[in-house]
């Protein structure tokens, strides 16, 4: 039996569905640990390209149960028509997809409350994905969210929404002179949620507990990246949730002294979508090329992503926070007709060098980067399965990166399929 967490070591969209679907392989169960709807997995299966927001991509595979544990927020509507999606695609969930009682909802007024926030906010925006995200972990922390449990009461339901509604329409009307919101439009809708969702509500964390007593693999799936977990990312320039390794005992209800391997996904450059400090970003004709041959688009919100070079403090302090056993690396292949190719190995503050990823944002703000330069190897790599195979220049250049994060890599990507991969150790064994 092992435990294995799937975290993307930078700001996310490192590729990790891809790499969950080939881990998902060797697991019983595969589960959901943070975030919400704001992300977006692509797993390409033979011609067939499917994009998962909320449900782990396990459900890809028919014999694996899926899970979304405590600490995530579903937003009923995003949630059924995911499942509308996959249902269409001849894809089976009940009996096999379990949702933790404990996670919190995502009301409409939520996102409301999201979009003024970041108009009030003018060009010090996050730039969020608008997903009403942060609004219901605040309410979660304020004790006033509604959890999934909540559905199954329909008077208990009730009573809430129209304290909670008699609390937020006051603040709505007078700070951003908005509409009311109505109680009995989202009473109808979300009754009407409860009818499927009723089936699927579990104590997650003990279906859990019984999975590992029966000796099962479990892959705790992460989203976002370590740089926008709300305590060690780029704060304010974050998500609402930790989406580092700690959240997945929180998220999913289990001790730390469970875990067998923490991997880390790292993307061969770096990328990140909202607004936040980015030090080894590229801009213009390099900005492109990087974003039109790596496929740079949100796969929730299709926002073109901020592109540059690899960052080895951002994935260096990663390895620190989430104590990574090893690291998969992915999109080598967008590389291969860059040359020369820099790698970012240190910072300059002040006139000062820094080898360490400072986390207040004003400081990140202000580092220029520091680059080592690497020849590129200029010709394609898509497909090789061996790292033999590679070019010497590519090879060179992951083992470069291996020695400055100082964790192996137990994968690399080559291609987007599944079969597109060299690997190197299994997590599980
Ligand atoms: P939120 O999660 O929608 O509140 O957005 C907060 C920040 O996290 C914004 O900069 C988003 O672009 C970023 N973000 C949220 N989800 C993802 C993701 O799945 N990939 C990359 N960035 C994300």
């Amino acid at each position: 039996m092992a435990t294995v967490i799937v975290i993307g070591s930078q700001w996310g969209d490192e590729g990790k569905g891809k790499i969950v679907d080939i881990l998902t392989q060797d697991a019983h169960v595969v589960a959901r640990y943070q975030g919400g709807h704001n992300a977006g997995h692509t797993v390409v299966i033979g011609d067939q390209e499917y994009v998962l927001h909320l449900i782990p991509s396990g459900i890809l595979h028919p014999d694996k149960k899926c899970m979304i544990g405590n600490g995530v927020v579903i937003d009923p509507a995003a949630l059924m028509q995911e499942v509308e999606d996959l249902e269409q695609k001849g894809i089976r969930l009940d009996g096999r997809f379990y949702i933790s009682k404990n996670a919190h909802l995502i009301m409409p007024y939520h996102l409301a409350l999201e979009k003024w926030s970041e108009l009030s906010k003018g060009d010090r925006k996050i730039g969020t994905t608008g997903r009403g995200i942060g609004p219901t972990y605040s309410d979660k922390m304020a004790r006033i969210g509604f959890r999934v449990s909540d559905l199954l009461y329909p008077d208990l339901f009730r009573k809430k929404l129209k304290s909670n509604l008699s609390y937020y329409n006051p603040l709505i009307k007078a700070l951003y002179r908005g509409e009311e919101i109505k109680a009995e439009p989202i009473l109808r809708d979300y009754s009407r949620y409860a009818e499927r969702i009723r089936s699927w509500a579990s104590d997650v964390s003990l279906l859990i507990h019984e999975s590992m007593n029966r000796g099962e693999h479990i892959l705790c799936e992460g989203a976002q990246g370590t740089l926008l977990d709300v305590d060690h990312g780029t704060y304010p320039f974050v998500t609402s949730s930790n989406s580092t390794a700690g959240g997945a005992c929180t998220g999913l209800g289990f001790g730390p002294s469970k875990v067998d391997h923490v991997i880390g996904i790292v993307k061969a450059y770096t990328t990140r979508v909202g607004s936040g400090p980015f030090p080894s970003e590229v801009t213009g004709d390099l900005e492109q090329r990087f974003r039109s041959i790596g496929k740079e688009f949100g796969a929730s919100t299709g926002r073109p992503r901020r592109c540059g070079w690899f960052d080895a403090l951002v994935v260096q302090y990663s390895v620190r926070i989430n104590a990574l056993s090893s690291c998969a690396l992915t999109k080598l292949d967008v590389l291969d007709g860059f040359d020369p190719i820099p790698i970012c190995t240190g910072y300059r503050y002040k006139g000062a060098m820094i080898k360490e990823f400072p986390t207040e944002s004003a400081v990140l703000e202000a580092c220029e980067p520091v680059y080592e330069e690497f020849p590129g190897w200029k010709c394609s790599t898509v497909g090789v399965k061996d790292f033999q195979k590679l070019p010497e220049k590519a090879r060179n250049y992951i083992k470069r990166l291996e020695d400055l994060i100082r964790v192996p890599f137990s994968l690399i990507s080559t291609g987007q399929k599944r079969e597109e991969t060299i690997l190197i150790g299994n997590p599980f064994h």
